[in-house]
């Protein structure tokens, strides 16, 4: 068992392979965090001390101070002063005070009312908590669902109105981790569009830091990854605590370094664009945050989320070798239409595309961006004999096909919005704030849902799609609905994002011959929530190499290779160019995004010899262990590996930047290489042997432009 519960300490200690988690109920009311970090079979006592002008229960009797003691779950306004977990009320103040119930322990998992969630295997445990406050008349539930093996633990919470008046949550944090030390340096990550996924380490000071987003979705300015990790942690070396959150919204990520220099770390919802009133008999689920521990640096809490993500969030399409698509996007932007789709899927078959992928434009009056959002039909003039005959002809050159579509979005200008102008987010009286001239559909409007669900089944209905990429591209303002009353306006966020889920559901459930890519003007929602039903996400619109190094090699600290879609974009007729963009691409799901049609033979066939080349090493990057050996916002250069969890297979690749500098030689040490074994680079033929591996293979940087290097190492 990885749970289990002392009963006469009423102590409560989760184990998973190399962590321990513990904690307590104390005064029969609290749970005090004991501890969290490398595996122990002696769990300490909990230690208590007092401060004055702290307000306290009775039973705390002047020695123990809420305010002070580790918690896993503080309410607002009843002696804890640190930042809370809940704020909830049905009297306003949103004063809750919960107090210890009863517990259970089951094998799998609930599910968690339409949000995405971690998948349970036969091994997965949850602890389920039960604390009550009769003076809210609510009842919380602290759920931990345990993947032991990879250790990683998620938290989520529920919260059931017994009484018979409304409560209103006006915070809701999930994961609360307190340590009785602050002794760490934050990580995380922040950016914009097109230029997302800035690492970002500094050490802890005294109040709260945090990264958030109140946009709407988890946004390319704040990524909801963070990590904790001692001052001298390296890659290899030192303790590590990752978090994260399974949601595509606005969230909070909150570290606060209390008073006595303790620090509390929060993931959740937060308070800014968040409210709910729970009706009376009603039962509110949060979305689930996860957590994991290393003591032995980055790179163990980078593989132990990569695992975990692999295997229980992403679908299980995503284990099956990804699509080398033909993106359409960079290449012709709005001007598409048949014959052109169709020389370029001629032409993607010929140098051994998977995939052609139709991005923007297809449909309504969609010649540019001021027009067209929401009317997903076909444009006639661009498919004159309709999408389904489109598609059988690009079918019948033997190539896959993807569409791209927005559904969350509407241009003024559609039919849509001319016959439902109350179905976009607004408030009455203000002129609706545009952006990319596009208006954001109300879904949490079951009746937008409806609609939309019925309009894509017909317009796809027989038609063999094979993916969808599923774009995303403004963020929220004037966030108001025309259908929900005013004391509800303030949950739209959340109720949005339940609307999203719920579409996204339908698709993955009505299209099950596809799958889904998921995007939002590039890489602004590269979270958790979208990794559940997508194969991949495109990263950054961003295709710069240069800048495609540092956030790609950004995200894979927190999310594997198999999330984020690399395209190699014009290559501009040079054959170093599209060298060093495919090695750069090859750090994630290889893609193209280029005007095939105006390609040389030379380029197109030194395309055909990247696409064959990547088929045979896929699975090292969609699956396998990753090692970086050099971050390139610290290194003149980016290296790291990937090897298959049998070390047969090593893919290394090490990035030149623009300013690095000539003769250098650096010694790149392999130490996930077998040392018993002999590896031959499949691209050059020369043999190395696993020890020498371990010890570092030595590469000459170039210092010129455009310089890559990528070593394909076999076992023999
Ligand atoms: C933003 C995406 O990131 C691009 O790849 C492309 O799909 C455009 N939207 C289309 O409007």
């Amino acid at each position: 068992m990885s749970i289990r519960f002392i009963k006469d300490k009423k102590r409560f200690v989760i184990n998973t392979k190399h962590t321990t988690y513990a904690f307590e109920v104390v005064l029969d009311h609290y749970l005090y965090h004991i501890y969290y970090g490398k595996r122990i079979s002696n769990v300490p006592d909990p230690v208590f001390t007092f401060l004055s002008f702290a307000p306290h229960v009775k039973e705390c009797n002047e020695s123990k101070s809420p305010d002070l003691f580790p918690q896993e779950f503080s309410c607002y306004g009843a002696g804890d002063y640190r930042p809370n977990s809940l704020r909830l009320s049905a009297d306003g103040t949103g004063v809750c005070d919960f107090v210890y119930h009863s517990y259970r322990i089951f094998k799998g998992r609930l599910d968690l009312d339409g949000f995405p969630a971690a998948r349970a295997d036969e091994h997965t445990q949850t602890l389920e908590v039960t604390l009550l406050d009769e003076g809210c008349h609510c009842r919380l539930k602290l759920y931990y669902t345990v993947f032991a093996d990879l250790d990683i633990i998620s938290r989520y919470m529920t919260v059931e109105n017994l009484g018979d008046t409304s409560v209103k949550i006006e915070k809701c944090m999930p994961l609360t981790l307190d340590m009785l030390r602050s002794d760490f340096d934050m990580i995380s990550f922040y950016g914009s569009h097109f230029n997302e996924m800035h690492f970002q380490r500094v050490p802890l000071h005294h109040g709260t830091q945090s990264v958030y987003s109140n946009r709407g979705a988890s946004s390319p300015h704040y990524n909801p990854f963070i990590a904790l990790c001692s001052h001298n942690a390296t890659e290899e070396r030192g303790e590590v605590y990752g978090f994260n959150f399974v949601y595509s919204g606005s969230f909070l990520d909150e570290v606060d370094v209390d008073q006595q220099s303790r620090v509390r770390v929060q993931i959740g919802l937060g308070s800014e664009s968040f409210s709910y009133s729970i009706d009376a008999g009603e039962t509110f689920c949060s979305p689930e945050a996860v957590m994991t521990y290393s003591p032995t640096g980055i790179g163990k809490m980078t593989r132990n989320f990569h695992n975990f993500i692999r295997t229980h969030i992403m679908p299980p399409a995503s284990l099956q070798p990804h699509p080398v698509v033909l993106n359409t996007w960079e290449a012709c932007y709005f001007n598409i239409d048949e014959a052109k789709l169709l020389d370029f899927a001629k032409e993607a078959k010929k140098t051994g595309f998977d995939m052609l992928v139709m991005d923007d434009g297809w449909f309504g009056a969609r010649n540019h961006d001021h027009a067209g959002l929401g009317d997903w039909y076909e444009n006639r003039t661009k498919f004159p004999d309709g999408l389904a005959s489109f598609v059988r002809k690009v079918k019948a050159e033997g190539i896959q096909f993807g569409i791209w579509v927005e559904p969350e979005m509407v241009n003024p200008d559609s039919d849509l919005f001319r016959s439902h102008p109350d179905w976009a987010l607004q408030t009455v009286g203000r002129e609706p704030l545009l952006s990319r001239h596009q208006l954001v559909l109300d879904m949490s409007n079951p009746q937008v849902l409806e609609y939309l669900m019925k309009q894509f089944d017909e317009t796809f209905r027989g038609i063999e799609i094979d993916y969808f990429k599923w774009d995303m591209n403004r963020h929220m303002a004037h966030v108001g609905s025309m259908h929900l009353p005013s004391d509800k306006q303030g949950e739209i966020f959340f109720r949005y994002m339940k609307g999203v889920y719920r579409l996204l559901d339908w698709f993955r459930d009505h299209f099950p011959g596809a799958v889904i890519e998921t995007c939002s003007g590039g890489g602004g929602r590269y979270d958790l929530g979208m990794m559940q039903y997508g194969i991949q996400i495109w990263a950054s619109d961003n295709t710069d190499p240069y800048y495609r190094t540092r956030i790609q090699a950004s995200a894979l600290m927190g999310y594997p290779a198999a999330t984020m879609s690399c395209h190699v974009s014009n290559p501009k007729e040079s054959l170093a160019s599209l060298d060093y963009r495919y090695k750069v691409a090859v750090g994630g799901m290889l893609g193209y995004e280029l005007n095939i049609l105006k390609m040389s033979d030379e380029i197109k066939s030194e395309m055909a010899k990247q696409i064959a080349e990547y088929k045979t090493f896929e699975h090292v990057i969609r699956l396998g262990d990753y090692y970086n050996l050099a971050f390139p916002t610290k290194y003149p250069y980016s290296a790291y590996y990937y090897a298959t969890s049998d070390r047969t297979e090593i893919l290394l690749t090490v990035i030149e930047k623009y300013q690095c500098p000539q003769g250098q030689t650096k010694r790149l040490k392999i130490k996930a290489a077998n040392p018993g074994a002999t590896y031959v680079d499949a691209r050059t033929g020369k043999q190395y042997s696993g020890a020498s591996l371990k010890e570092g293979i030595v590469i000459d940087l170039t210092g010129e432009p455009m310089s890559a290097h990528l070593f394909h190492l076999k076992a023999l």
